[in-house]
């Protein structure tokens, strides 16, 4: 199925992102345009709406545009972060248990990744229920191209867009099932991301995010402080609850592991 996007130029105009562009496993390149002739590429399936490529304005964002940092990610980092960062052993497949468990995804939802990196998330819902349409959003090109790589492997199909958070390119409730793994910790305008997650969300809709709340601990707090400069922002539990609430979520299920929180909102 095709896939209508709201253009990020002018909201009232729309695109529309053809099948082929999600089915990744044959590279897929076009010009798109918008009814005002606007043209967006489509570069080896990833769909550019955004004007710079390059595009960030904290340090812990121009990391994600360095090719080596998207190389490694997941490898690396992502399948021991949540263990190193709470003191606990949790793996990446508990990890994945506790998105479906939550999130529930059933035939025909639409689903959308934000912040997706190598779309972890995105992967495994996709995977999980294959009828449905599953998006996955970044800002960084290199981690796009490596979420292709990896969603070819594993075999799933998936729509990738170099797209701003903070200007999320979809109609009101147009989402099923939203997930978001530790971006809200590095975007730049918290309460306007949860905001637009808010409005592609269907009434209905299941919000699953896991986030950083801020350390009890001396030392953690003084890397906190210093994660700061580049940009990283950390809350407490109520915190989060007052900034979730702000835009307009409920907080339906809650874990945490030491300073890693899992959370369902509606
Ligand atoms: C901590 S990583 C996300 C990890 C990923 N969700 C996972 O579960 O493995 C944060 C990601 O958010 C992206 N990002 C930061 N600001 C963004 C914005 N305004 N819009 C879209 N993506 C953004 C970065 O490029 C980076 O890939």
């Amino acid at each position: 199925m095709s896939l209508e996007l709201r253009a990020p130029h002018n909201d009232r105009l729309s695109l529309e992102l053809p099948v082929e562009t999600a089915q990744l496993r044959t590279p897929f390149n076009r010009s798109i345009y918008a009814e005002d002739g606007r043209p967006f590429s489509i570069e080896r399936n990833i769909v550019q709406l955004v004007e710079n490529k390059q595009s960030f304005d904290t340090l812990a964002q121009l990391s994600n545009h360095i090719s080596i940092t998207a190389q490694l990610y997941e490898t690396l980092w992502r399948r021991r972060s949540i263990s190193l960062l709470s003191g606990e052993d949790f793996s990446l497949n508990e990890e994945k248990k506790l998105l479906i468990d939550w999130t529930g995804p059933t035939r025909g939802d639409t689903i959308l990744d934000v912040g997706c990196s190598t779309a972890f998330y995105a992967r495994n819902l996709q995977d999980f229920e294959p009828s449905s349409q599953t998006v996955a959003l970044d800002l960084s090109f290199p981690m796009l191209q490596k979420a292709r790589q990896k969603a070819i492997k594993d075999k799933v199909d998936l729509f990738l867009l170099q797209a701003d958070a903070r200007q999320i390119p979809f109609y009101n409730d147009t989402f099923d099932i939203i997930a978001m793994g530790g971006t809200l910790n590095e975007v730049s305008n918290t309460a306007q991301v949860l905001t637009e997650i808010r409005r592609v969300l269907r009434p209905n809709g299941r919000f699953f995010i896991m986030y950083l709340l801020k350390s009890n601990h001396w030392l953690g707090r003084i890397a906190q402080k210093s994660s700061s400069l580049a940009g990283l922002h950390f809350w407490t539990y109520k915190e989060s609850k007052k900034l979730f609430n702000g835009a307009g979520f409920t907080i339906n299920r809650i874990k945490t592991k030491g300073i890693v929180a899992f959370a369902l909102l509606s």
